[in-house]
């Protein structure tokens, strides 16, 4: 059983870094083995809408992607854990999820897409944004980020387990207790 967490906040330390850092430790405890993927370190460029991963059934530009693949391959749960940026997903997971298009789906004809690498993993989907609930989900801010995510997973294959939304932390130093409860419980749910 292996956990692989997709850190896509460009803070270490911020609210989705205390989230992660909740559940990794909770890991921990139960000798699950985690690997933790702090994007904003790695160098992945832009994908360029080359086609080429079409017939590759991978990305041709071998930059850190190739980590981000290996992790997908050897994990059980994946872990997407990103600030809201206007009302989206951060740059670096949507950049992310655009290289892995020829690793994680096949193109077949006009019918949909046929699920690849990812196929059958399971998923936690995560996000903090400064909106305060209810208008988080009423403005499409949180809302919105999960559904980007959801929509990676949809076609992947990919089956979303769980999600944690953190509004309003503009008003927070630490993320709250019922949030850390929240996320050791919800790792102890999917190991
Ligand atoms: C570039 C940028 C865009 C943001 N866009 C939104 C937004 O659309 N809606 C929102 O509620 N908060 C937005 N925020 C606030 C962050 O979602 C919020 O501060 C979050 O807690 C950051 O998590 P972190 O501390 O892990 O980075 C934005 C912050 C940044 C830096």
């Amino acid at each position: 059983m292996k956990v692989v967490f997709f850190h896509a906040s460009p803070k270490k330390e911020g609210k989705i870094g205390q989230i992660i850092q909740e559940m990794q430790s909770e890991a921990e405890k139960s000798k699950i083995e985690t690997q933790l993927l702090f994007l904003s370190d790695l160098t992945i460029q832009e994908c360029t809408s080359c086609g080429k991963c079409i017939e590759n059934k991978k990305c041709v530009f071998r930059d850190d992607i190739k980590q981000i693949e290996e992790a997908i391959l050897h994990s059980d749960v994946l872990v997407f854990a990103t600030p809201t940026h206007w009302g989206n997903i951060s740059s670096v997971l949507l950049k992310v999820f655009e290289r892995l298009v020829g690793f994680v789906i096949r193109q077949n004809g006009n019918k949909p897409p046929i699920a690849f690498h990812a196929k059958g993993k399971k998923a936690v989907l995560i996000t903090a944004c400064s909106t305060p609930r209810p208008l988080n989900w009423i403005f499409n801010q949180s809302r919105s980020a999960i559904s980007r995510m959801n929509e990676f997973c949809r076609y992947s294959g990919i089956k979303v387990i769980k999600k944690i939304v953190l509004p309003g932390t503009r008003r927070l130093s630490d993320i709250p207790n019922k949030i850390k409860e929240q996320s050791r419980k919800i790792l102890r749910s999917v190991i």
